[in-house]
């Protein structure tokens, strides 16, 4: 017992929760996964030896995954469509399983999974095996586990053990993975050329810089936090690429307070999440600057005609000023493609706080498991 628990403080260094750890350790977990993808620019055989073989056969890709990494998952897609043109799905890995399904053995299957080990998803590549689809791409966080053992290919997410049951750092690592297959494939299908590879290889290495700048505003956001634990609800608002990560801010956010949430991609409010807004509903939005912000500032103003009370994670460039119910926290410099991973960090960071607050037990939420290897 004794040893058990100095260990766990061992393990946890100066922070309180392995999620607050994790989430602290991002920087790092992220410049050791993009390590490979920058030493070998990208180099195909990253993801396997057949993997050059495999990636020209393929035409299109279905995404399966669970939970936080079906979100990775969502991010993807806007990656692989926009950078390698390539046709993208992503689905529920346990709706996918029971369902009939067209097989195309020219489509890539790739699953997405911190633990390897999630039963659904498990299933539902079985199940595409089953179907004659046998190009298959595992990303996953540890070492010989179930998916990458039944997969034709494979890229490990370089986060270390995740010990806090919501995922925080495997989530940013599968981005920084799914980002780098996206490239990867685009090279390979003639859409990226050598200058714009350069820029990719860029991004990457200012990366964990930027994802540092984030952390740096937790003081700012426990702030927020304090006034989100009083909360019985709140909505997380996007839209396109940052959609996503304003499903995992809602997720989070869940998964830990105990607070009900939902997250809406920003056009869809005026369809009927509208009708929610009050002064009691926090709307958390996350707001950098790029084709679609002046989209997302009317959709802000459709929330604060109806009382409702804005809190707006914009980058530098978005040039937003704070006023009456309008709260703003400044993220660093717009870091391109990448920005929905930067993004996340002040989720991750809002929810947590928020958790502290109401006083839940953090690293182990009710009712939930890290690992989810039954029906
Ligand atoms: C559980 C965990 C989540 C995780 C999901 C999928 O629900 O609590 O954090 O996102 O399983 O797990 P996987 O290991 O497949 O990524």
């Amino acid at each position: 017992r004794v040893s058990e628990l100095s260990l766990a403080s061992l393990e946890l260094g100066p922070y309180n929760h392995f999620m607050q750890k994790e989430i602290h350790e991002q920087p790092k977990a992220i410049a050791d996964t993009a390590e490979v993808l920058i030493d070998d620019a990208f180099h195909p055989e990253i993801f396997g030896e057949k993997a050059a073989e495999v990636f020209n056969d393929i035409h299109s890709i279905k995404i399966l995954a669970c939970g936080t990494s079906f979100y990775a998952g969502l991010t993807a897609k806007y990656w692989l469509e926009s950078i390698a043109k390539i046709p993208c799905d992503v689905e529920i890995a346990s709706e996918f399983r029971y369902r009939d399904v067209i097989a195309d053995p020219k489509q890539l299957i790739v699953t997405i999974s911190q633990s390897g080990e999630t039963l659904d998803t498990m299933e539902a590549l079985k199940y595409a095996h089953s179907l004659g689809q046998t190009h298959s791409l595992s990303i996953c966080n540890v070492m010989e586990s179930a998916l990458p053992r039944e997969s034709e290919l494979v890229f490990y997410t370089r986060a270390g053990a995740e010990i806090g049951v919501a995922s925080t750092k495997a989530f940013t690592t599968q981005l920084v993975a799914l980002f780098g297959l996206s490239v990867t494939l685009g090279i390979l299908k003639g859409h990226v050329d050598a200058a714009k590879q350069q820029s990719y290889l860029e991004q990457l290495r200012q990366l964990p810089g930027s994802i540092q700048h984030a952390l740096n505003l937790e003081p700012q956001i426990v702030l927020w936090a304090q006034q989100f634990a009083k909360k019985s609800d709140a909505l997380f608002l996007g839209r396109g690429i940052h959609y996503p990560v304003a499903l995992e801010g809602a997720l989070k956010l869940k998964e830990i307070t105990y607070i009900h949430a939902e997250a809406y991609p920003a056009g869809e409010l005026k369809h009927g999440p509208l009708a929610l807004v009050d002064e009691n509903m926090p709307v958390v939005v996350i707001a950098p600057h790029d084709k679609l912000l002046d989209k997302v500032k009317a959709n802000m103003q459709e929330v604060s005609a109806r009382g409702g009370e804005l809190f707006v994670f914009a980058d530098l460039d978005s040039n937003f000023t704070e006023s009456e119910g309008v709260h703003v926290i400044r993220t660093p410099r717009h870091v391109g493609d990448l920005s929905p991973i930067l993004h996340t960090i002040p989720v991750q960071l809002l929810s947590y706080h928020a958790a502290l607050a109401r006083g839940t037990d953090v690293d182990k939420p009710r009712n939930l498991a890290k690992s989810v290897t039954v029906e």
